[in-house]
């Protein structure tokens, strides 16, 4: 199957409109199925950190920040007081979203802004970068650029996309079974049709001196890291 990048209804759509509303409820649900956020999870703790817990994570993407919330559980117990950036042109983080990561003793902050623009100020220098259902939705030259520039502000990158593979597009086909919407329905199979598999994402990060890994993972997703390598002499 060639990749095809075609474009999404929810990306379109205001974040007050039932339809996103709606397809939003359908990601968390998906993600669920998908065991995205324990996909991610065991993508960091196998990468590692080095010898210092993050202190600085953001994420791409990433909509509602219910994923984001679901990966810092499973992550707070190792990396204590966590300060996230939820980066998305199109945020939608409810304040219960934001409690629940300051029950963690985690601080979420939402930016509202493109993913190139966000990637271009200081702000967006990072430990750790992660991205859930998102590099998919960006054609060849502008998923290159928007690795180079992650590449160029953290020491650690992970993401979990859907992965390219018949099986996975027919299940897309059923995602009203789950009570998907019109958006999401579209979406979901728009959005197999661009992810990944093999190590097209391996390819196209930008830098040497980083370990890479990639692969599919459980029956939907295809999972991706770059660890930067320590430079000699680096305490710890
Ligand atoms: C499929 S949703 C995934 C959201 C979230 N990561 C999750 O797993 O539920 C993709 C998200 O990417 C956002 N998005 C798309 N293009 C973007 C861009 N160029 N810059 C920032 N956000 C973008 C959309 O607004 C949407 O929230």
């Amino acid at each position: 199957m060639d990749r095809v990048v075609l474009p999404e209804i929810l990306d379109e759509l205001p974040p007050a409109d039932p339809r996103a509303i709606g397809s939003r409820r359908d990601l968390r649900r998906i993600n669920g199925v998908m065991g995205n956020a324990g996909v991610l999870a065991a993508a960091l703790r196998a990468a590692g950190t080095g010898p210092t817990a993050p202190a600085r994570c953001a994420e791409l993407g990433a909509g509602d920040g219910a994923l984001a919330l679901a990966l810092a559980r499973r992550l707070a117990p190792a990396w204590p007081g966590v300060a996230v950036t939820l980066v998305d042109r199109r945020p939608a983080v409810t304040a219960g979203t934001l409690a629940g990561f300051t029950q963690l003793g985690w601080t979420a902050t939402v930016v509202a802004a493109d993913v190139f623009a966000w990637l271009d100020r200081a702000a967006a220098e990072t430990d750790v970068i992660v991205a859930n259902l998102f590099l998919h939705h960006f054609p060849e030259a502008d998923l290159r650029r928007l690795l180079a520039r992650a590449a160029a502000r953290t020491r650690l990158f992970a993401a979990c996309e859907p992965r390219r593979s018949p099986f996975a597009l027919a299940a897309s086909g059923l995602v009203g079974l789950l009570g998907a919407n019109a958006v999401t329905r579209h979406d979901a199979v728009v959005s197999v049709r661009a992810g990944f598999t093999g190590a097209e994402l391996s390819a196209r990060w930008p830098a040497a001196g980083w370990t890479l890994r990639e692969g599919g993972a459980r029956a939907f997703s295809h999972v991706f890291t770059a660890a930067r390598a320590p430079r000699p002499g680096a305490g710890g």
